[in-house]
């Protein structure tokens, strides 16, 4: 058999669009006829349609919260068509204790709830819009099929290794949650690779002249797929980020990498859950608008104050910088 070495790097898209894979081998898979648990139950259905009015809300740049069960709030929104961004990490049926909401639906309920946000997330993304899920390893795949059979690309399946995860000894120690990026359309979509480079370990640790004699970002690269670093770990203890009474919130530098490789200033970016305001607060210090729904009215209060009043404490530490596991060789 003869080897073949791919040396491109401009790949339009990461999975389905690969180097090697023939366009007929791509359109194979019809997944619009995946079935799915959580098909048996009927699609949420929203009261008579009228608009809504954001909670809370700022000019420049535009920036607005709703309180509210984000499958009744989005499909009111003005904005359908235009958002450019959104990412949801969403709960995760694993009975946290959410100020109101119940985190324990029955499975085929939970994926119902799951495809319905996903539903709307879809109905209001412009055409060069992409979403960003983030889901651990029980409901990944459910959100993967969905997303495809809703004729979406998957352009990456990153991780984001958070770590700290609790001690247990029947299993390995989880420490990671998947961040699913998918697009409308691969080759059509806004991504500023040069805006997110981090150090390459070439230039790091292997001492390699390669990284140094390239036209430009020299002993930069692009990040890899796997997101970790000083300050990737979960918000919990002392950590400066840390807001009193959320659950599961997420790091700046994991929205602000987000953000910046695929939004511009001025640009849309919506986040159907919004918890502590992560997204909203590093969207405002970057000059993007903003769209955030929370369920719980003591969330969104807390969101708005991180995102009018507090700001991000680790801006601009997304890039930059090393991820490398070794010293120098
Ligand atoms: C995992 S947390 C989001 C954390 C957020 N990423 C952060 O960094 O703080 C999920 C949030 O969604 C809210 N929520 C749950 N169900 C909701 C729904 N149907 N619509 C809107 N918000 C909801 C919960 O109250 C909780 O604050």
């Amino acid at each position: 058999m003869s080897e073949r070495k791919t040396t491109t790097a401009s790949r339009p898209g990461g999975y389905t669009t690969p180097v090697g894979i023939d366009r007929s081998q791509q359109q194979a898979a019809d997944w619009s006829t995946v079935k799915l648990l959580g098909d048996t139950v009927r699609p949420h259905s929203t009261s008579e349609i009228r608009h809504v009015h954001p909670n809370y809300s700022k000019h420049k740049p535009d920036t607005r919260l709703y309180i509210g069960d984000c499958r009744e709030i989005l499909p009111r929104l003005p904005d359908q068509g235009e958002v450019d961004l959104v990412f949801a990490d969403p709960p995760f049926n694993w009975e946290v204790p959410y100020d109101g909401w119940e985190d324990n639906m029955p499975r085929n309920e939970f994926e119902r709830f799951t495809f319905d946000w996903l539903d709307a997330c879809i109905n209001i993304l412009s055409p060069t819009g992409a979403i960003w899920v983030s889901i651990p390893d029980d409901t990944a795949a459910e959100v993967v099929v969905h997303l495809k059979r809703r004729g979406l690309t998957m352009i990456n399946w990153c991780v984001w290794h958070f770590r700290f995860g609790q001690c247990r000894d029947a299993s390995f120690i989880m420490s990671k949650v998947h961040a699913l990026y998918f697009v409308k359309d691969p080759t059509n979509r806004i991504w500023n690779p040069d805006d997110i480079l981090e150090q390459s370990d070439r230039a790091t640790i292997y001492n390699d002249k390669r990284t140094h004699e390239k036209e430009k970002n020299k002993g930069m690269r692009v990040p890899m797929d796997v997101w970790y670093g000083k300050y990737w770990g979960r918000i919990q203890g002392n950590n400066k980020e840390r807001r009193q009474g959320h659950h599961n919130q997420n790091p700046e530098v994991y929205l602000e990498r987000i953000i910046l490789a695929c939004t511009n200033e001025g640009d849309i970016v919506l986040d159907p859950f919004a918890g502590s305001g992560t997204t909203s607060t590093v969207a405002h210090e970057h000059n993007r608008c903003s769209i955030s729904v929370e369920h719980s009215e003591i969330n969104a209060e807390s969101a708005w104050e991180r995102i009018s009043k507090i700001g991000m404490i680790r801006k601009n530490c997304s890039f930059g910088q090393s991820s490398a596991i070794f010293n120098k060789r």
